[in-house]
């Protein structure tokens, strides 16, 4: 039987429930997973769980106002402690048996201790610590409590991601958004790091940038992608920008890296927006968004945005196809909306992979980010 290839990764990688759990096994287990943002556990006794590939996780802020991160399971019999997100007064309660424990893990009470047994030591029974760490305003955590810091993983690339400060930058709460993909998660890195597509697929959509002048590679497992504005957006740029100016004046472009793993980052001079992707299933994946503006009033941006509509009026922003071509009311590729087309592109790739006629061309020069993310998957395999 002849191997049907991605290039570097077979059509299995994309497809099969054993490449699935081996990812979710090498790579999403032994990686720091990005949790939220800084100000979701803000307050003594706020707490929200994540699953980090094969391990859920919790991170919950003590009395202290440490944060601190363990392992979502009783010690008693397992049963995952506490579920999403919320708020406590002072101890966590396992719903199986009520077993307790203060917000920093310490076992505080069992009941019916002395008539159900016979001596325990509640000191070795406190909650399994995990990492958990704090980067560009977001959370992420290891299930590793000896791991070390996060700028080990981060640190390389600290500041080559854009000259964004995203702690000082509220969340666009209405920006926040979740959505399923019917794709496999390398499938969406894939499209985003795929440089050949932005002129492509996002013709009437993403124009205001020059793909031509975009530099971009790899440092160790992290994608770092910068591009410029064209001519006609970046003269006189403080007229046209959508909304408030985040980062200087002279520094303009987008900066949209893809770290390892699955997590993206949009960030240009009017936002920083994180982009999370989230395995579910070989052929699901869950992208959170989330977004942060300028520190500016309702005023200043309704300002910004009378004074840039003129601009976007005449610039062109359009669907890939014309409104007579589309074949609904919301088809996405009419939408003008850019991740619509993404999502669109990934969904009709994925399709063609059961095909037993699928296989893949040559690699533009602007794939190659494709193709080196192919590699480094193979080596995360690897052992
Ligand atoms: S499993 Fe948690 S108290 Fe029994
Ligand atoms: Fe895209």
């Amino acid at each position: 039987m002849v191997t049907r290839m991605l290039h570097y990764l077979p059509v299995e990688a994309y497809t099969s429930q054993d490449w699935f759990d081996r990812e979710q096994r090498q790579i999403f287990s032994t990686t720091w997973r990005y949790a939220g943002l800084m100000e979701d556990i803000s307050e003594p006794g706020q707490y929200m769980s994540v699953q980090a590939g094969l391990n859920s996780i919790f991170i919950v802020m003590g009395r202290d106002r440490r944060i601190r991160a363990f392992h979502n399971i009783c010690r008693h019999r397992g049963t995952q402690l506490i579920r999403a997100v919320g708020k406590t007064q002072k101890a966590l309660t396992c719903p199986y048996h009520d077993w307790t424990y203060d917000l920093e893990g310490n076992l505080i009470s069992v009941p019916e201790e002395d008539r159900e047994f016979n001596g325990i030591d509640k000191s070795c029974l406190g909650l399994k610590p995990a990492s958990v760490d704090i980067w560009k305003s977001m959370l992420f955590v290891h299930p590793d409590p000896d791991v070390g810091s996060i700028m080990d993983w981060f640190g390389e690339i600290d500041d080559q991601i854009g000259p964004h400060i995203p702690e000082d930058l509220p969340e666009y709460e209405e920006g926040q958004s979740s959505y399923e993909i019917k794709a496999n998660w390398k499938i969406v890195v894939e499209n985003y790091i795929d440089v050949y597509h932005l002129a492509h697929l996002h013709s009437g959509t993403l124009q205001m940038y020059d793909h031509a002048k975009a530099e971009y590679g790899f440092v160790g497992p992290h994608y770092l992608f910068w591009e410029p504005p064209v001519a006609e957006y970046a003269e006189n740029q403080s007229q046209k920008l959508p909304a408030p100016r985040v980062i200087p004046e002279d520094q303009v472009g987008a900066w949209v890296p893809m770290l390892f793993p699955g997590i993206g980052i949009g960030a240009a001079e009017d936002g920083w927006n994180i982009f999370i992707i989230e395995p579910l299933a070989p052929d699901l994946t869950r992208v959170v968004n989330r977004s942060r503006v300028a520190n500016a009033s309702a005023w200043e941006f309704s300002k910004q945005a009378m004074r840039s509509s003129g601009f976007w009026a005449n610039f062109g922003l359009e669907g890939k196809y014309k409104k007579d071509d589309a074949t609904s009311e919301d088809d996405p590729m009419a939408s003008g909306d850019f991740t619509a087309e993404d999502i669109y592109a990934c969904e009709q790739q994925q399709k063609s992979l059961s095909s037993p006629h699928y296989e893949v061309g040559p690699a533009a020069k602007g794939e190659a980010p494709v193709l080196e993310h192919q590699k480094i998957i193979l080596k995360w395999l690897e052992e």
